[in-house]
């Protein structure tokens, strides 16, 4: 029934392009209702059982924002509304710099999808570039597509490739699949939009089957003081013991963090990235995550201040086209420094 329904969703047209103009209204809710149907490059450095200094709460510390970190688009209407934008441009000219094949095809390694009859969950999947790596392994009517942004979706249906993925609007945050449900989770450059990432990695333990395998890519934070100003003020850039404590607090075991990185920037990660880490963690029990978590840091339904948002938006989307250079910055600096010598 669970799947029918999600072909289903595939089918009809109207569950990516329905979406009210305040956006954010998920249709996904009736595919499946909780509790009813039972829900690397050379620089590539795997950790295990890494150890993470501090703590944070079950909510996680890096959804308070400080003043020096208001991360305006680390929300779900702001980051519903940069997609609408971005998605225009998004397979062609964002991804190009911060986003290969190759690092994608490294990411996805630890999350050992090689068996066709996998049943995978994309969550964030966007325009489906990297549900494009997980169909080389995986078949695509066993893939299911979820994203916030119909006008990504929209995208990635139109890939031939992904013809036969499942496609759903729906939140990271609260996903519209039964418990026990996929043998593997990957998500891929959506964290640092979610305004608790802590919840979002909780939700991918629950739709896991036991043994099944999260893998969340995503960015790392900057070290470099400039970069870490745009950075915190764009979105979230997690440092890498974050990721392992919410894979852990989740209740996730086995839990790996793999480098990557566009090869031009030869290791170099003081500007942060984008695409930055592969985190993996196996689930070890059937069942919902033993972490629970209190209400949604972000109400979308709540209606917001539309002053606040633009302001939200326009200063986010500027500190975003920092780093639309820093790749090419680091692009130029590549072919002018001779090879062996840092960058
Ligand atoms: C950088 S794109 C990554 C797309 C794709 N995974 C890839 O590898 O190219 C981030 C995606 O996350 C989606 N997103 C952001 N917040 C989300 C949320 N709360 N729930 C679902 N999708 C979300 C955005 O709409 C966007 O398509």
């Amino acid at each position: 029934m669970a799947s029918l329904m999600l072909n289903g969703a595939h089918q009809n047209p109207n569950l990516i392009s329905g979406i009210a103009p305040n956006g954010l209204n998920f249709h996904n809710k009736c595919l499946f209702q909780k509790g009813v149907l039972s829900h690397g490059n050379k620089l590539r450095v795997v950790r295990k059982n890494f150890t993470p200094k501090g703590s944070m709460s079950a909510s996680s510390s890096s959804s308070s924002r400080p003043g020096s970190q208001p991360r305006f688009i680390q929300h779900k209407k702001e980051a519903f509304w940069f997609y609408r934008f971005l998605s225009i441009v998004y397979d062609h000219i964002i991804n190009p710099g911060h986003w290969t094949e190759d690092m994608r095809d490294e990411a996805l390694e630890p999350a050992d999808l090689y068996n066709r009859n996998l049943r995978v969950v994309d969550v964030g999947g966007g325009t489906g570039f990297t549900t494009l790596g997980i169909v080389k392994h995986v078949d695509a009517k066993n893939v299911t597509i979820l994203d916030q942004s119909p006008h990504q979706l929209a995208k990635a249906k139109q890939k031939e490739p992904l013809k036969e993925c499942k496609i759903v609007e729906g939140d990271a945050e609260d996903l519209p699949f039964p418990t026990d449900y996929a043998d593997r989770y990957v998500s891929a450059g959506s964290i640092e939009y979610w305004p608790d990432p802590q919840r979002g990695i909780t939700e991918a333990y629950r739709v896991l089957r036991i043994g099944g395998i999260a893998c969340v890519i995503g960015p790392v934070h900057p070290t470099f003081w400039l970069s870490r100003f745009f950075a915190d003020v764009w979105m979230l850039f997690p440092k890498e013991e974050e990721y392992i404590e919410w894979f852990k607090k989740a209740g996730f075991k086995d839990v790996k963090l793999k480098r990557i990185g566009p090869k031009w920037y030869r290791g170099v990660r003081r500007h942060g990235l984008i695409m930055g880490c592969s985190v993996t963690g196996v689930k070890p029990l059937s069942g919902d995550s033993p972490l629970q978590l209190g209400p949604k840091v972000e109400d979308v339904k709540k209606p917001v201040n539309p002053f606040v948002f633009l302001y939200r938006f326009i200063l986010g989307t500027i500190a975003s086209t920092y780093f639309v250079l820093v790749p090419i910055y680091m692009w130029i600096k590549d072919k002018i420094v001779p090879r062996g010598m840092p960058i």
